[in-house]
């Protein structure tokens, strides 16, 4: 298992790096943060996870400990594993879900950011 980890980890830094990358932007594969704060409430992932994906005890989990590839967060949203109701395609197209993935993903990056200044001096 470990070499595979190894190997996986720089993998997904990589694509990490070509997602943020400006040539990415135009594919529109990458979603819109701020629809996809209203489409968050819109949709009412927030009344169970929070508003800012925080998450809350009897409801839902926190969302933003790390970033969602689109892959693995349609595949939640569309078949969840319990208590979450899933969400079909009519209920929330892919473009609304990735919309969704780049707000989350977007609040997930901030914390990081400031996680990143503590002791810094900033
Ligand atoms: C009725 C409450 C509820 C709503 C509404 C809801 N969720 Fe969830 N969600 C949960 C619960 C509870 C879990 C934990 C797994 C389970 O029980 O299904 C979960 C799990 C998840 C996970 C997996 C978390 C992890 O760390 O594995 C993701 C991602 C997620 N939800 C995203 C969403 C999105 C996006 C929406 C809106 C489209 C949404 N949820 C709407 C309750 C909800």
């Amino acid at each position: 298992m470990r070499p595979k980890i190894r190997v996986f980890i720089p993998a997904m830094i990589f694509l990490a790096q070509i997602i943020n990358s400006p040539y990415a932007k135009s594919a529109g594969e990458e979603g819109d943060p701020r629809a996809g704060k209203a489409d968050w409430i819109g949709a009412g992932c927030y009344s169970c996870h929070g508003y800012a994906a925080q998450g809350a005890e009897d409801t839902g989990p926190q969302l933003t400990k790390h970033a969602w590839t689109f892959e693995v967060l349609s595949q939640i949203v569309r078949n969840p594993i319990s208590v979450m109701p899933p969400f079909t395609k009519k209920l929330l197209s892919d473009d609304e879900l990735r919309n969704i993935m780049a707000y989350v993903n977007s609040i997930h990056q901030h914390k990081k950011n400031k996680n990143e200044n503590i002791g810094s001096g900033k």
